[in-house]
């Protein structure tokens, strides 16, 4: 035993050592992040964790958009990061075959069960058909959107603003509001999140504490989390909790529409459909009933967290940005003849060009989905040449992608809702309408055939509530209020989006 004892001492020193040296040389130099020995590049990455997108692009400008990420040598993580378009236009679309989910994804979001996201071939082209046919083509969909919508912006966020316009926190609202949104349309029910006393809902705070957890699974071995599970360490305890927290709410939902007597059922929303549409499937031998929760859970997460991190991200790039914020309100007021921003039906919203390139800007800066990871079945080389086989973890940094010059620009980091305007044919050099942008330039609704289902009901919904506000308030930010992107999976803000909100009406008499 002697020895053994010895050599755990040696090498345990050994790795303080390293780790020590990473961290003096971390405080030393600027630059691509050192290999070292037995640890790879690994400490880097602990290092940056609370900054892990802006680290990836550091590296990433250094080395012409694509590296290669050493791991330790006994965990098998090289991770080959990328913002290359031509590499995403690669793996997202022409030899998209080739790059399933697969199962290390599946792994890591094991909370997503059978879903669409954790799903690939023939069960993902069941869950993208029945979704499409069950939700986004229902004959009432747009209907049901715009008018819950409507709803919750009138009996949620305006009494809401109203009461703690001096300060709150926009992103709690944001979040309370997308919860609420896609409860109602998807589970026909308001667990009224959003309402001026602010009530803690389990299953909405839940959402937070499960995408911080699901990122650090990405770059720690498999086993030093799933020891932590077993243990329940850390933030894989309140991944945990929040798997709890989701399956009771959603269970209970499911429940409440059993219950239901059957012509009521029929009258309202879309979970009906939904049961309907799912109900029989014979492409995974799971219970009907956990079969929905994993459909549900991941269209609640493809639909809410992800439009209310949008929102956040855009009013913090107008506060900063006042001119922008009068233009859209202007462009507004042209639109509806004055202030009657409630009369704008979804069609008009598609006529309001500033408001459309500011929030392509603010997705552009910080898209919701800041990086996704990705292995290949059979051995390939990308077009940049480098060479990855099934070992390789490939990170797609579709945040790095909005920073790179020779993508958008020298003016690449600022906020110019210009940038999406295209110069009509008249001649008369005036701007006509949106710029169309690829998506494996612009992946902020990913790319290929796994582009997202609802960009068009997220633009929508963000849309909706953006000018509700605008028409209402000017909005500035809380000043030493330190705003930066959380380490999770969906970019929310680490410490939200402290603002203040001034009355419209306020402005005009003193202003
Ligand atoms: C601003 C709002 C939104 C953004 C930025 C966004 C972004 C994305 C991204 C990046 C993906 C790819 C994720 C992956 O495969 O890892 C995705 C997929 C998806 N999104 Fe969205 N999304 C938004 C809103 C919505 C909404 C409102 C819905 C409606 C429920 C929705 C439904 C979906 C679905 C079902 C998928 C899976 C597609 C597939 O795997 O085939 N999204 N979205």
């Amino acid at each position: 035993m002697a020895p053994l004892h010895y050599f755990s001492d040696i090498l345990l020193l050994l790795i303080v050592f390293l780790f020590s040296g990473a961290v003096f040389l971390h405080r030393q130099r600027k630059g691509t992040p050192i290999n070292f020995p037995l640890l790879g590049m690994t400490p880097e990455i602990l290092l940056n964790i609370h900054r892990i997108h802006e680290f990836a692009t550091d590296f990433l400008k250094l080395s012409n958009d694509t590296f290669l990420f050493k791991g330790p040598w006994f965990s098998g993580i090289d991770m080959l990061f990328t913002s290359d378009p031509e590499n995403i236009h690669h793996i997202l679309s022409k030899n998209f075959s080739n790059y399933p989910k697969g199962p290390d994804f599946r792994t890591i979001f094991d909370i997503l069960g059978d879903g669409i996201f954790n799903s690939d071939h023939e069960l993902w082209e069941f869950h993208r058909k029945t979704t499409m046919a069950s939700v986004l083509k229902h004959p009432d969909f747009h209907t049901l959107l715009e008018t819950s919508i409507r709803n919750k912006i009138e009996k949620g966020l305006l009494p809401v603003l109203e009461c703690y316009h001096q300060e709150m926190d926009l992103q709690d609202v944001f979040q309370r509001f997308m919860f609420d949104a896609i409860c109602v349309l998807l589970l026909d029910y308001d667990p009224e999140s959003l309402s001026v006393h602010l009530p803690i809902v389990p299953c909405e705070k839940a959402f937070t504490d499960a995408e911080e957890a699901l990122l650090l699974r990405h770059y720690l071995p498999v086993k030093v989390w799933k020891l932590q599970r077993r243990f329940g360490l850390g933030k894989e305890k309140k991944l945990s909790e929040a798997w709890k927290a989701f399956d009771e709410f959603i269970y209970e939902c499911l429940s409440r529409k059993q219950k239901e007597p059957k012509d009521e059922e029929s009258s309202t929303g879309l979970l009906t459909s939904l049961i309907s549409g799912f109900s029989g499937q014979t492409v995974t031998s799971c219970d009907s009933t956990k079969f929905l929760r994993d459909t549900i859970l991941n269209l609640m997460i493809a639909g809410g967290d992800t439009t209310s991190t949008s929102l956040s991200w855009f009013f913090y790039l107008l506060a900063q940005n006042p001119s922008v914020e009068n233009k859209i309100r202007k462009e507004i007021e042209t639109k509806t003849g004055g202030g009657k921003w409630k009369s704008l039906t979804t069609k008009q919203l598609e006529g309001l060009v500033y408001l459309h390139g500011g929030i392509c800007e603010s997705l552009r800066l910080y898209p919701p989905v800041g990086l996704e990871h990705k292995s290949p079945l059979e051995p390939d080389i990308l077009p940049t040449g480098h060479a990855v086989d099934k070992e390789t973890r490939i990170i797609l940094s579709f945040y790095s992608m909005g920073r790179m010059k020779g993508l958008w620009g020298d003016d690449c980091m600022e906020f110019k809702p210009e940038r999406w305007f295209s110069k009509g044919g008249n001649g008369n050099g005036k701007w006509s309408g949106i710029k169309h942008e690829p998506s494996y330039k612009f992946p902020a609704f990913h790319a290929g055939p796994r582009a997202c289902l609802g960009k068009e009901m997220g633009m929508i919904q963000m849309k909706m509530v953006a000018i509700a506000i605008i028409c209402n308030y000017h909005v500035e930010l809380v000043k030493g209020h330190l705003v930066c992107p959380s380490d999770s999976i969906i970019m929310h803000m680490k410490y939200g989006l402290k603002v203040r909100l001034v009355p419209i009406t306020t402005i005009k008499q003193y202003g």
